[in-house]
């Protein structure tokens, strides 16, 4: 796709920001471990801190509209580990690329801060992700664990080693 840009989200993104996690939330329920109906009700101040203590990227068209979004946060207990969530990429923009422009825009960041792995969860029944992160290296490490809205679907860690 033409013309995409990737940039880190600023505090004064924070509407940008709600406005393409809750259509995330909406659009592909089970693909996330969090609910439309749990964020919605989120203040702005917790949409402005979620910028502030995690690495969050925006894709922009050429008309400047957000057309994905990913994030990488640091695991307080592990770290070396950054966690890969909250990838998205709105349906008309598919297959073209920016998946993969945001899942770099997080290692990127992560190898930045000297992360020794990034680390995802994807849902069983998600191939198209699955085959997004594995073009970008990441592997399954045979942990699962359910997907907490809906337990019957198990979720696959996949890592990708830093160092
Ligand atoms: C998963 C998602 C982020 C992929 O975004 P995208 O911009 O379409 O990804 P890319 O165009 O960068 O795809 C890169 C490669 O990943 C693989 N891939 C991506 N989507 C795929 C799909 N639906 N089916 C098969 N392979 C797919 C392909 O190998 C693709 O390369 P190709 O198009 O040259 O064959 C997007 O489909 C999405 O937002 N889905 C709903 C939310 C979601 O599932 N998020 C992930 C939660 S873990």
């Amino acid at each position: 796709m033409d013309a995409v840009v990737v940039r880190r989200s600023v505090e004064a993104d924070w509407e940008r920001s709600r406005a393409i996690r809750l259509r995330a939330l909406r659009d592909a329920p089970l693909a996330f471990a969090s609910t439309y109906e749990r964020e919605i009700a989120f203040l702005p101040e917790q949409w402005k801190a979620r910028i502030g203590d995690s690495a969050q990227f925006l894709a922009g068209n050429a008309d400047g509209e957000v057309i994905g979004t990913a994030t990488g946060f640091t695991d307080p207990g592990e770290p070396g580990t950054v966690n890969l969530v909250a990838m998205f990429v709105v349906a008309e923009a598919r297959r073209c690329g920016v998946g993969e422009q945001l899942v770099e825009a997080v290692v990127a960041q992560a190898r930045a801060d000297g992360a020794s792995r990034v680390r995802l969860h994807v849902v069983e029944t998600n191939d198209g992700a699955a085959r997004l992160y594995a073009r970008c290296g990441f592997v399954r490490t045979g942990v699962t664990e359910p997907l907490p809205h809906q337990p019957s679907l198990l979720e696959h860690e996949m890592v990708l080693a830093l160092r």
